[in-house]
């Protein structure tokens, strides 16, 4: 076993959690710089909330729908579950709200998002859908920074994959889901360890 200390960090989730798997996988070797020790999730019935709670990791759903409009109230909820848990480090796999300032100014430079497209290409939703309309030749994935602006921080590890003529959402979505799972545990080791940092709006080190 490692003796140095492991970042504790939580991952967020709204649905099945495919890359939260990958990452919990991730963090089972010694030497991994982050500790899995909390999955949250905004929709109690999301199916990676069984699958963390399977592998041994504590759970926690905050529901925002009795919050309304009132994201931020919604927010500071989630947000004592992280500090409940001592959380230093908040990983976004498939989290599907919109964060307001307030919560990306409190975690700014320790929360990190995986985005289904070659950003600053196909920013938001459907981006599968939107890369074969726009008859891209190379659709991939992100690992990026957190900040105000949506899909908009700056990039930790980027993956590419092709795109095969005869591909459908569908095709696509499986080839960049596999680089989602490989580059995400390796993005979170890079900030994890400090190998990486936000600085300035820059990925330093990146
Ligand atoms: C992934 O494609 C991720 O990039 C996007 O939402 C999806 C979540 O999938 N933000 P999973 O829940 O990790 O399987």
């Amino acid at each position: 076993m490692s003796t140095a200390k492991r970042v504790r960090t939580a991952i967020l989730i709204s649905g099945r959690g495919s890359n939260m798997v990958a990452l919990i996988e991730a963090a089972k070797a010694a030497d991994f710089p982050a500790e899995i020790v909390l999955v949250a999730a905004n929709l109690p019935d999301a199916g990676g909330l069984e699958r963390a709670a399977a592998a041994g990791i504590a759970t926690a759903s905050v529901d925002h729908r009795p919050f309304g409009k009132d994201r931020e109230a919604f927010e500071r909820a989630l947000d004592a579950e992280l500090q409940a848990h001592q959380i230093e480090l908040v990983v976004l796999a498939g989290f599907m709200r919109v964060l307001t300032p307030w919560f990306v100014t409190r975690w700014q430079g320790r929360l990190i998002n995986i985005h289904p497209s070659l950003l600053p290409d196909f920013r938001g939703t459907h981006t599968h859908a939107r890369a074969l309309e726009a008859g891209v030749a190379e659709h991939g994935c992100t690992v990026h920074f957190v900040v105000p602006e949506l899909d908009a921080g700056p990039t930790i590890l980027q993956a590419k994959v092709p795109v095969l003529p005869g591909d459908d959402e569908a095709s696509l979505s499986a080839r960049v889901l596999e680089q989602e799972h490989r580059i995400y545990p390796q993005a979170l080791a890079l900030v994890a360890s400090g190998a990486v940092r936000l600085e300035d709006g820059t990925a330093l080190g990146a």
